[in-house]
């Protein structure tokens, strides 16, 4: 690094100044800054993350795993390499002085985007109008997979958030306070939970933000013990029962392993049913010559494949078409050099600031959460 370089400069430096680099070019780059911070940054990775990123993790892990090690790293920086909603809930989990940064700003998840704030206050409204107490008779349940201000809004109505990792315990939380649960936004985690859990599907109602009383009577929504919103995931809902039945025709010893999100068919026609963790811990602690099909984002399918096959594992995918997902690929090594270089630069780029009052309310519903389950 010599004077006139821009590195050596506390000065910010343009994204354009990385989106040419090469893969190999970035990663040096990362090398580089990342040890010059040391200990001051921690970089946290989910498992749908592409190999490029994924293998400058400190730690990787599920939504839950990783909310939990956001509440207990020191460092003073959490570089977070997963969608918005995961780094809101680190920058709620963490300290005050510390800071959360998420590479690129548009790696959101469009499951996420399904539910809003007005969307969400106008049903319970509507609710109130046909329950007259709703307050007293349906836990409000967020997936993770949701911005902060709906997590705030669980924690304001005595609801909580769940994971796909604990949903069916926080379904029995839920259940056992109050007659009735809303749960938003995905309405596949939702249904499989509670069709684990005996819940009759016709006591499962879709509710419809975009229709008035979400298209449901009022004896629809008096009959139902799970209000399901009507969202989901665009990758997971690539995943079709007729990819297990062709596969199991030509493996009928294999296993078929599944993410909750995909749609209840699936669920219902796999061994196993769980979240990326659970996929990979299953997987790998398999015996050796077991073949798998496994139903969720490519990065971690290719990435379970490659480790295993050495152990004579056979682990495919379960769709004939690419699925991966496009908001967590947003974060790749040019945007984690670029910020990654600023900040031992001094500059501190794209942090993740959930207002206070905001946060002490999503607080509420994410410790309920990790304090319970
Ligand atoms: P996990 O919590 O299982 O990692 O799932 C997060 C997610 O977004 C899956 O699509
Ligand atoms: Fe959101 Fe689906 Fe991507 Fe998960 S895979 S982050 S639910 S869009």
């Amino acid at each position: 690094m010599n004077n006139t370089d821009p590195r050596a400069m506390n000065t910010v430096q343009g994204f354009e100044l990385f989106a040419a680099l090469s893969d190999e070019q970035a990663e040096a780059r990362i090398i580089e800054a990342r040890a010059r911070l040391g200990k001051r940054v921690v970089l946290l990775a989910h498992h749908y993350q592409r190999d490029s990123v994924y293998r400058h993790a400190d730690f990787t892990g599920d939504s839950l795993k990783l909310a939990r090690l956001a509440a207990s790293t020191d460092a003073e920086f959490i570089l977070f390499c997963g969608v918005h909603f995961m780094a809101e809930v680190a920058d709620i989990m963490s300290r005050p002085e510390q800071t959360v940064i998420l590479p690129d700003l548009a790696a959101g998840c469009s499951m996420a985007d399904m539910a809003n704030l007005e969307k969400v206050e106008r049903c319970w409204f509507e609710l109130t109008n046909t329950l007259s107490t709703p307050d007293t008779r349906i836990t409000p349940v967020t997936y993770i997979n949701s911005a902060a201000d709906l997590k705030a809004f669980c924690g304001e109505h005595g609801g909580i958030v769940c994971t796909s990792t604990n949903a069916p315990s926080i379904i029995d939380w839920a259940l056992t306070r109050r007659e009735k649960v809303l749960f938003f936004p995905d309405q596949h985690l939702g249904r499989w939970t509670g069709y684990k859990k005996g819940i009759p599907l016709d006591q499962m109602a879709v509710w419809d933000p975009d229709l008035e009383n979400g298209g449901l009577t009022t004896k629809e929504i008096e009959h139902a013990r799970i209000l399901l919103w009507k969202g989901h995931c665009s990758v997971h809902q690539m995943f079709q029962v007729e990819h297990i039945r062709n596969w199991r025709a030509h493996h009928p010893d294999g296993f078929v392993i599944s993410h909750p999100e995909c749609n209840l068919d699936v669920c219902r026609e796999s061994d196993h049913v769980g979240s990326t963790e659970f996929i990979i811990e299953t997987v790998a602690a398999a015996p050796s010559g077991t073949h798998w099909l496994v139903g969720t984002e490519l990065n971690l399918v290719n990435r379970l494949a490659e480790r295993l096959e050495p152990q004579g594992k056979v682990v495919k995918f379960m769709s004939p078409t690419v699925c991966m997902c496009p908001t967590m690929m947003r974060i790749d090594p040019q945007h984690l050099a670029w910020t990654l270089e600023n900040l031992a630069n001094g500059n501190v780029l794209n942090p993740i600031r959930v207002p206070a009052y905001e946060a002490e309310r999503a607080r509420t519903a994410l410790t309920r959460m990790l304090e319970t389950f």
